[in-house]
């Protein structure tokens, strides 16, 4: 016997109903994006690794332990994209998007990859879908992005999630508030924080805030506040941004120990979370990055953006089926195997969509396949619907049943569907 493969820890096969919810919610982002004017950028899957080091930060987890890296065969380091930004601004600079539009909305979807511990919503290749407004230095392009972002998860029927946001300053006011900060974190036992903490206040000040250690929370429950510490223009900017969701009744929560994990965040930050996918709470987090598209060789172009975690979403869409059929149709005896055959092409190709079961096992076991298969009609052509070229239709989930002439199945079938 051949060896078994296994697939990689931290990849995942999807069938469904997680292939089908990836599919509705890819269809749904390019509706509602579209309707603000997104349009789709793909970008490669590997970069240079420098592109992700300069972009996202040396002293990220992202960037010091969770990328794929390696050399090709010509020693060039190469990285398999850990979010979609990078790769977006590189291409963003290198079309000179900047010269044809005043304005860019382009998004992106796709498999990411960071070498993470597995777990519950957390996976070594997960899914994005990434949107980047590149061009605007207005809070209404922040405010018109989040508003976007809650629409899409409400239309696809999550109303449960909800929004934490901050502000982190700009490079004129957040120096002040680190040096705020790292003297607050001088005065605190480091060897009473966690390692990962004890290593930030060096190299990442701002991470210790957000570390969901208790010790570590309840050891910085004084540190300074970020907004507290906002200039003028960007507390007046955060302002607006808050303005507009509440005008559009969007709920928040102002999270003062919102940082977010990538370094090229400025002003406006926020994460959705949701309390029902266990520990990984964050399904979507962006926030605005106005130095980042010049710190990689490009124009002074601000931006704001954010990406959403398919495979977190698909978690609270659930495990019920989406791809529910309009018929599944079989005939137990010979006699009514080529006009079944038959009538399951021609309700193809009316727009009806549904399996034929070839097989000839018996009818109990056909019926009990038929009620698994996530159809709304059984159609049975045995012995005698054959001779009277006749099917019997059965309703599935209300259990009525009614032999038809099989010449007026799609009519019956589309008529009823409209009625459901
Ligand atoms: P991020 O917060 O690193 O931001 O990731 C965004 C979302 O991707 C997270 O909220 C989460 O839902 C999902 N995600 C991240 N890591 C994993 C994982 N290992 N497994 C499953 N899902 C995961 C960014 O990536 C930024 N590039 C977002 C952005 C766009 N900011 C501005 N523009």
């Amino acid at each position: 016997m051949g060896k078994a493969y296994k697939r990689i820890k931290g990849f995942a096969d999807m069938f469904p109903p997680q292939s089908d919810h990836f599919t509705r919610m890819e269809a749904c982002a390019r509706e509602i994006f579209g309707r603000y004017g997104f349009v789709e950028l793909r970008t490669p899957l590997l970069e240079f690794t420098e592109l992700f080091q300069r972009s996202i930060g040396e002293q990220t987890d992202v960037v010091q332990k969770e990328m794929y890296t390696f050399p090709d065969r010509k020693g060039r380091m190469l990285t398999l994209r850990p979010e979609a930004t990078a790769g977006v601004m590189r291409a963003y600079i290198e079309a000179g998007l900047v010269n044809r539009e005043a304005v860019s909305r382009l998004f992106t979807t796709g498999p990411m990859f960071r070498y993470e511990r597995p777990q519950t919503g957390r996976m070594r290749q997960f899914h994005q879908i990434n949107c980047e407004c590149l061009g605007s230095p207005s809070p209404l392009a922040d405010a018109e992005l989040i508003i976007m972002l809650m629409r899409f998860l409400r239309a696809l029927g999550l109303e449960e999630p909800s929004l934490k946001i901050n502000s982190l300053g700009c490079s004129q006011c957040r120096p002040q508030f680190r040096k705020a900060l790292l003297d607050f974190l001088s005065g605190i036992d480091r060897s009473a924080l966690c390692e990962d903490c004890a290593r930030r206040v060096e190299s990442n000040p701002l991470r210790v805030l957000d570390c969901k250690q208790p010790t570590c929370r309840e050891l910085t429950q004084n540190a300074p506040v970020l907004l507290e510490h906002n200039c003028p223009d960007c507390k007046a900017h955060f302002q607006t941004v808050l303005d507009c969701l509440a005008a559009e009744g969007i709920p928040l929560e102002l999270d003062h120990r919102l940082v977010r994990g990538l370094d090229y965040y400025c002003r406006t930050t926020f994460e959705v979370v949701s309390g029902r996918i266990g520990a990984q709470t964050a399904i979507a987090g962006g926030g605005r990055y106005d130095g980042l598209v010049q710190s990689l060789g490009g124009p002074d172009v601000p931006g704001v953006g954010f990406a959403c975690g398919m495979e977190r979403l698909a978690l609270l869409l659930g495990e019920a089926r989406t791809d529910l059929t309009d018929f599944y149709l079989f005939a137990p005896d010979e006699a009514g195997q080529a006009q079944a055959f038959a009538l399951a092409q021609q309700l193809r190709m009316a727009g009806l969509g549904g399996e034929l079961n070839y097989s000839r096992a018996s009818f109990k076991s056909l019926m009990r396949q038929a009620g698994k298969s996530g159809a709304r009609y059984c159609l049975i052509l045995g012995q005698d619907e054959a001779q009277a070229a006749s099917v019997t239709v059965k309703h599935l989930e209300r259990g009525q049943q009614q032999t038809i002439p099989q010449a007026e199945a799609i009519t019956y079938l589309t008529t009823e569907k409209n009625d459901d």
